[in-house]
């Protein structure tokens, strides 16, 4: 089962196993982890679950569509080159030790 590390913007670290197939922002809201409030359940309708996704892996991802992009035009704290709408992100084993950011505001 991958690992995925999400990272809080006090620095607390938090790994999580996440089932192939299952949404960064599920796995995330399904551990209890604050931060991602995920407003619209999913939907790439609120973009309250950004993340900043470290390097290597914001390169391996696959690439946005056109909603999520418009989407992150929408966010709490400043669009990065590297953010991404977690309920986005399906993890695969490729992407096994991912490290996300979450900003201080969604
Ligand atoms: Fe609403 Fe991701 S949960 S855009």
């Amino acid at each position: 089962m991958p690992n995925i590390i999400c990272i809080t913007p006090d620095g607390q670290r938090t790994e999580l196993q996440v089932t192939e197939g299952t949404s960064v922002m599920q796995a995330a809201l399904a551990s209890g982890l604050p931060g991602l409030n995920a407003d619209c359940g999913g939907a790439c309708q609120c973009a309250t679950c950004h993340v900043y996704v470290e390097q290597p892996w914001a390169d391996q991802l696959a690439s946005m569509d056109e909603t999520e992009d418009a989407m992150l035009d929408c966010t709490g704290e400043p669009r990065q080159p590297n953010s991404r709408l977690s309920c986005q992100l399906m993890v695969t084993t490729a992407l096994n030790g991912m490290v996300v950011r979450l900003p201080a505001v969604q």
